[in-house]
Parts: structure tokens; C-alpha cells; sequence
């Protein structure tokens, strides 16, 4: 089958990075008997010194002529501080919100062959960590009404019924491609907009008799993420518990340059790695390509529906990292440093 791919390798690592996500995808391809087509578009810095803005027009009609978005990273001292001109980090706001992406899936995978990085005890985590967080990304308090006088200040947090099935659908989606367990956090104890999201969640259930719904309070589900993280399997939340709650999933897992993100909307996805640019590293072949190729398994997935294919790749990581390949991010002192290039050739040899 052809599948049609916009990529953007943004700046600095983002080059590097996506160069050995699509030697993975290729050979994936091969493997299976796909046909990814990739175009090329411009974002961020890159598309800055190009066009002058951070977001050209083309750049959204390259991404709604195709199934899919792997993105690299934007940014860099470059254009921090040109006068009159785009950031490059709103081009990927602006891009996200173009394309109406309003959840952002944010797995916390451990890799058992990297426990020593992951600041939990070893009972707790044994045998790997894999949860996904689904944050809703377009409504909620970051979004509502806001006041502000001298010595007061108002924020609203708004959720309307449709913003919250459509995340609600998403949540039970992924919980079926993967264990069957969808957790919502909310607050419905104190805030009106919680009891109406688990109003939701429980009308929308029966509509997914493969998926047991559970659900749970934000201070608790804080609290179970260090003291139980192995519950869970896919949590789903409004958007500022799911900022909070995903960078503590985050760092219970160990290093940046080995976690994924996707942001879907209804028809769109775009698949990214959680890091930036990293100018102090960038064009020395130190970047890990991990995050990014892990990303590429999340496309397939949730864009393309080759749960196999994902699952292959996601495999092949674990067997480089279990052959002892590692970039210079999570080498220990005596072990040798592979480079991005080598990182990516072990994972290709291993798929
Ligand atoms: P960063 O994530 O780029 O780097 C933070 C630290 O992690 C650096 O020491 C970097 O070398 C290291 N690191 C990041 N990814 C790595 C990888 N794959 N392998 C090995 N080490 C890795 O965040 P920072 O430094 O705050 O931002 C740098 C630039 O990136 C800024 O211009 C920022 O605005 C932009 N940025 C872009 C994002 C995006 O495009 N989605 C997200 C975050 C930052
Ligand atoms: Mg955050």
C-alpha cells in the first residue's frame, strides 16, 4: 500500500535525527511490501532563512495533501532575537493548531535494559514501564476566559461536551490497540467541568465493551504514577493535568532523547520526538535518533493501522539497546558512545 508522508526535519538535530528514522521506515517498508512517499516541507528556522516566515503556506498544503507528519525539532539561538521575524516555535504552534491536532499522545516507555537512569526503586518499575498519556491540547483552562486587575485575577476552565468525546473516543481507540485499560483523571470531587468529563467517559464506555474505564482523581493518580506506575496502561486527562501529569511520566523513564509524541486530530496526525533542536549538540552525530524513530511506530500505529510494523520497530529498539548500543545521552562513564548514524544501522539491523 502507498502512504503519504510530509516530513519536516526542521533545525539543528532535526536533520540528523529524521535521516534515521526514514532509513527505518524504508527498510520497514520493504519488509512489508509499503510504499512511504515522503515530501519534504519547511518549518522553524530553516523555513525563517528561506521564506521569512516560520510557517509558509505550502508547508500546510504539503501537510493536508498527506496521511501523516514526521516532524524533527525547530529552533536555535539563530532566531531568537531577529527583530519583526517569527520564532521558530510558533510555526509549530501554528502548525498544530492548523491542523485542528487537539490530543497529544505522550508515552512513558521504560526500557528494561535502562533502569538504572529511571529514579524509582527497581521493585517498582521491574520489567519496564509502558504508559501512554493522552492530554487534551485545545480546551481547558489554558484556553478560558481570563480577567486580571491589580490585585486580582481570574482563569476559567471550560470543557464542552463535544471537546471532551471527541479526546474521550481517542482514549478508547488507543486503549484498544493496546492493553485494554483507559484511565481518566479528573478532579469531578470539586470541579463541574470533571463531573462533566466523567459524565462522558461513562456514557461513551459501553461503546467499547473491550476497554475496562477506570477512573481517578488527579492528586491520586500524581501519587500512583511514583508509587504503582505498572497499573496503568492508557491515561487520558484535560489539559492541565495532562501537562503536569506527562512530564512526571516522563522523567520516572530516564532520558529525552528516547520518548515519542504524536498530536492527532480527526484526521491528521503529526509524530515528533518531546525534545528540541538541541543546538549544543547539533551536526556532531550525537543526537539519539531513538525518539524520533519511535515516533515514526507511533505513525504507524494511530495513522496507518500497521500495529505490526509498529510493534517491529519498537522491538528493534529494545534489541539495540540490549546489544549495548548507546548515544552519548545514556552511555555510562566506561561504555562506548555510538554515534546517531550507528545508533540508527543497529536498529535497522535488529527489525
Ligand atoms: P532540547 O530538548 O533541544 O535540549 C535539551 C538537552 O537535551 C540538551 O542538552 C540536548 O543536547 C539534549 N538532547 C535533546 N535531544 C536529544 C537527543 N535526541 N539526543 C541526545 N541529547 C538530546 O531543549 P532546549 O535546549 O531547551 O531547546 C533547544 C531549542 O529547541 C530551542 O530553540 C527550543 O525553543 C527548541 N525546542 C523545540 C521543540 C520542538 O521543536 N518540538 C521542543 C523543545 C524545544
Ligand atoms: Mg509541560
Amino acid at each position: 500500500m502507498d502512504f503519504k508522508i510530509a516530513v519536516i526535519k526542521g533545525d539543528g538535530i532535526g536533520h540528523e535525527i529524521i535521516d534515521e528514522t526514514i532509513k527505518i521506515l524504508n527498510k520497514i517498508g520493504k519488509k512489508y511490501g509499503h510504499n512511504f512517499k515522503y515530501t519534504e516541507a519547511l518549518a522553524g528556522g530553516a523555513a525563517i532563512d528561506k521564506t521569512g516566515t516560520a510557517l509558509p503556506e505550502e508547508t500546510l498544503n504539503i501537510c493536508r495533501g498527506t496521511d501523516a507528519l514526521l516532524f524533527g525539532a525547530v529552533g536555535g539561538p539563530k532566531w531568537d532575537n531577529l527583530p519583526g521575524r517569527d520564532r521558530p516555535e510558533q510555526g509549530l504552534l501554528k502548525l498544530r493548531k492548523e491542523l485542528g491536532l487537539y490530543a497529544n499522545l505522550r508515552p512513558a516507555v521504560m526500557f528494561d535494559e535502562l533502569r538504572r537512569s529511571c529514579p524509582l526503586r527497581g521493585d517498582i518499575v521491574e520489567g519496564g514501564l509502558d504508559i501512554l498519556i493522552i492530554r487534551e491540547l485545545t480546551g481547558g483552562i489554558y484556553f478560558g476566559k481570563k480577567y486580571t486587575e491589580s490585585d486580582k485575577a481570574e482563569d476559567t476552565m471550560e470543557y464542552s461536551r463535544h471537546e471532551i468525546e471527541r479526546i474521550a473516543h481517542i482514549g478508547f481507540q488507543t486503549a484498544q490497540k493496546r492493553k485494554g485499560i483507559l484511565t481518566s483523571v479528573d478532579k469531578a470531587n470539586v470541579l463541574e467541568t470533571s463531573r462533566l468529563w466523567r459524565k462522558t467517559f461513562e456514557e461513551i464506555s459501553p461503546g467499547y465493551p473491550d476497554v475496562t474505564l477506570n477512573h481517578m482523581y488527579v492528586d491520586n493518580a500524581a501519587m500512583q504514577l511514583v508509587y504503582n506506575p505498572k497499573q496503568f496502561d492508557v491515561i487520558a486527562t484535560e489539559n492541565m493535568f495532562g501537562d503536569i501529569l506527562s512530564d512526571e511520566a516522563a522523567m520516572i523513564t530516564g532520558s529525552i532523547g528516547l520518548l515519542p509524541s504524536a498530536a492527532l486530530g480527526n484526521n491528521y496526525g503529526m509524530y515528533e520526538p518531546i525534545h528540541g533542536s538541541a543546538p549544543d549538540i547539533a551536526g556532531q552525530g550525537k543526537a539519539n535518533p531513538i525518539a524520533a524513530i519511535l515516533s515514526s511506530a507511533m505513525m504507524l500505529k494511530y495513522s496507518f493501522n500497521l500495529p505490526e510494523e509498529a510493534e517491529n520497530i519498537e522491538n528493534a529498539v529494545k534489541k539495540a539497546l540490549a546489544k549495548g548500543c548507546r548515544t552519548s545521552d545514556i552511555a555510562m562513564k566506561n561504555e562506548k558512545v555510538s554515534t546517531t548514524e550507528e545508533m540508527g544501522d543497529i536498529i535497522a539491523l535488529s527489525l
